[in-house]
């Protein structure tokens, strides 16, 4: 499903209820909207309280207007279902519908996000409001989508949740000697004689079992999405036109890191939503990383979003100033809120949405940075800034709906993150799957060549190019599936970690498996786990190399040996390696390696499959170009990620799509600047 305004969308989170008290304050939003170019608003998010303030008593007159009102400005509406946030009845009335944690205690109301998936009142509550929104707005022209609920994550012990599981594995094992063995509860004796005895993971009882642990977190994933569809059903009965979508996000802040939300599986997920949409919150101007480095990470978890569909996504929410929830909570300086909403749009967004429209004026967010701020001007630096940069997407809104190109794949599967942060041994706070992901691809963004990012039952067969560093729990049709891949021309790149376990985090016995061998023409003979201040070294073309965290021991078969370690009790054996399988080739990297290997490695292998760039100019690791591409033109965003000057030299003549100005040579870009231009297909 298409969304129809042929225009990218601008806006975010207006919440007219936090303002009932102020009429005058509202009026102005609507021309503030028009004057900072405005398009499109997300409504109700959390608006249960207003619409049924008692059980059964709508109260829609508010949201009737604002409808209107926006409709009366030819702006658009996303319309949000309200389960993020239910009104205090609800819970005082029916205190099932609050969450159990897993020790079994009961919530009390407050917070958000924090209801039982399976609670049948919920449900039907939900189903209820639900219905009442999609008759009351279903034929309203200015709706444009559908938001289900809010950045949908957690789960919940309580009864129903726990028959919920049992039904659950009972559907997938059968019965319990099954269950028994695929978790090998036979060790510590904890085999199950009975199904009533089997409980969800818990710090008072079982929470030990890796099997159950990755179980459970896929039963949490169906639970999300049963829950979703639910909330669906009675949208696409009354507006089976309108696309539905709900808003993913990213994790790590905390801990310096930019990645997909780990807990949820969004490979799955994002089946059965019609758009993908994520809320972006980057940590710019951070004092640990340099700014390209940030643009790296944002810039993956963009290509993620976009590969979930292969289709434009949409960014549900970000800040146009600073968040509230950081350490230290900066603003965007001067010129950063272009370019880093234009790189969301450089990525394949269609949109760039706002939490929140007006700042709050109490609570918990009320340091948020948003479109107004509390001094309600639309003089002040930010407002001006939301509203140049609306200006400037509506001057390049041809681009909205293209596509984009790619020849290199990563692969990524959630589950097999989560058995492998689950699996104890090794180096706990080494493994780090998705960021030693992004570190293979920043090889990749630093030279201005666009990647997916799969999951592994995509389809990959016409890549060049595929990267499955660390696929710790592989299946044997994905084993399979590779060696196809591979077999026909394909260059596969993985490494250590990679095929150890099967789906259900049992170990594979007698080495590497089979089909892995092959296709590698090496095996493991063991995993050696590196202190955090221990390195080793790899002479690979002359050239030493350190390596850190992990070195696999592994005996060269087939493979032709690229590169040995230098150190320690297995100096002198294969550390790189590379088979020739069919008609393309396997490579293999027993060690983790730095940034300045993969650039050595990488760039060998881009030149040798001549790797399509974003090429309008010669790679500047400050500068990112990515591209979109139409039928007739191919457009590049070129982004100063830096707070200097930088000379671009042009390798062929382009056109700026907001000038029409040709050019040629060489482009200044000022720190921050993005420039976008276009050249004809023919052309190429
Ligand atoms: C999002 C959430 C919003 C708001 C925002 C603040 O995670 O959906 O409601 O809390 O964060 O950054």
């Amino acid at each position: 499903m298409e969304t129809e305004n042929q225009y990218f969308m601008h806006g975010g989170d207006y919440n007219p209820d936090q303002w009932f008290a102020y009429p005058d304050i509202l009026k102005k939003d609507l021309s503030y909207m028009q004057q900072a170019h405005i398009n499109t608003v997300t409504l109700g998010v959390f608006s249960w309280h207003a619409l049924e303030p008692e059980e059964g008593k709508y109260q829609f007159e508010w949201l009737d207007e604002v409808f209107d009102q926006i409709h009366g400005i030819g702006g658009r509406v996303i319309l949000a279902t309200p389960s993020g946030g239910r009104p205090q009845w609800l819970s005082q009335k029916y205190p099932e519908v609050n969450r159990t944690n897993n020790l079994g205690q009961k919530h009390t109301h407050g917070f958000r996000h924090n209801h039982c998936f399976s609670s049948p009142i919920y449900r039907e509550k939900v189903r209820l409001i639900n219905q009442k929104l999609a008759e009351r707005y279903g034929d309203h022209p200015a709706l444009a989508m559908w938001h289900i609920s809010n950045e949908f994550s957690g789960e919940c012990f309580c009864s129903y949740c726990q028959e919920n599981w049992r039904q659950w594995l009972k559907n997938k094992y059968g019965d319990l000697a099954t269950l028994n063995h695929a978790w090998w509860m036979s060790f510590w004796g904890n085999t199950y004689s009975d199904w009533s005895q089997v409980l969800p993971p818990s710090p008072l009882g079982e929470h030990k079992v890796h099997g159950m642990d990755l179980d459970w977190k896929r039963f949490v994933t169906d639970m999300t999405i049963d829950f979703y569809l639910h909330e669906c059903a009675p949208l696409r009965e009354k507006t089976p036109n309108i696309p539905i979508t709900t808003n993913f996000m990213a994790e790590g802040h905390a801990t310096q890191d930019f990645i997909p939300l780990e807990g949820i599986d969004y490979g799955k997920f994002a089946r059965y939503v019609d758009i993908v949409s994520w809320d972006s919150y980057p940590d710019w101007h951070n004092h640990f990383e340099s700014l390209a480095s940030t643009a790296m990470k944002s810039g993956y978890v963009h290509d993620q979003y976009w590969s979930l569909k292969k289709q434009p996504f949409l960014v549900m929410e970000c800040t146009p100033s600073y968040v509230n929830w950081h350490q230290f909570n900066k603003a965007k300086k001067p010129g950063m809120h272009m370019l880093s909403a234009m790189q969301q749009i450089a990525h394949g967004s269609d949109s760039t949405l706002y939490f929140q429209w007006r700042q709050s004026r109490g609570n918990s967010e009320k340091f948020h940075g948003a479109v107004v701020s509390h001094d309600g001007s639309t003089q002040n630096r930010v407002f001006k800034e939301v509203a140049a940069y609306g200006a400037r997407l509506e001057k390049i809104k041809e681009i909205k709906g293209t596509t984009r190109k790619k020849e290199v794949a990563i692969l990524f599967d959630w589950e097999s993150n989560w058995a492998l942060n689950r699996g104890g041994g090794y180096g706990r706070p080494t493994r780090r799957y998705q960021q030693t992901l992004q570190e293979h691809y920043r090889y990749f963004w630093e030279q201005d060549i666009a990647v997916d990012i799969l999951t592994p039952d995509q389809d990959f067969s016409e890549y060049k190019i595929v990267l499955a560093p660390m696929l710790y729990m592989m299946r044997q049709t994905t084993m399979e599936k590779l060696k196809r891949y591979v077999a026909n021309g394909g260059i596969l790149v993985s490494s250590y970690f990679a095929g150890m376990v099967n789906e259900n985090d049992l170990l594979y016995l007698g080495g590497l498996p089979e089909p892995l061998r092959e296709l590698f023409g090496i095996d493991v003979l063991e995993l050696e786990t590196l202190l955090e201040d221990e390195h080793n070294e790899i002479k690979y073309q002359g050239k030493s190399f350190q390596t850190k965290d992990y070195s696999a021991i592994i005996d060269a078969q087939s493979a032709r040996v690229l590169g040995a370690y230098q150190c320690d009790f297995y100096s002198g054996s294969p550390a790189i390696t590379e088979n020739q399988y069919g008609e393309g080739v396997a490579y293999y990297h027993a060690a983790r390696t730095n940034g300045d290997f993969l650039q050595s490695f990488y760039s060998q292998l881009a030149k040798k499959l001549n790797l399509r760039k974003e090429a309008i100019a010669e790679a500047n690791p400050a500068v990112s170009i990515q591209g979109r591409i139409s039928a007739q033109r191919s457009y590049y965003f070129v982004m100063n990620f830096s707070e200097v000057d930088q000379a671009v030299s042009m390798l062929k003549r382009v056109v700026d799509l907001e000038t029409n100005q040709s050019v040629e040579n060489t482009v200044l870009l000022a720190p921050y600047e993005v420039r976008i231009f276009y050249v004809e297909n023919e052309q190429q």
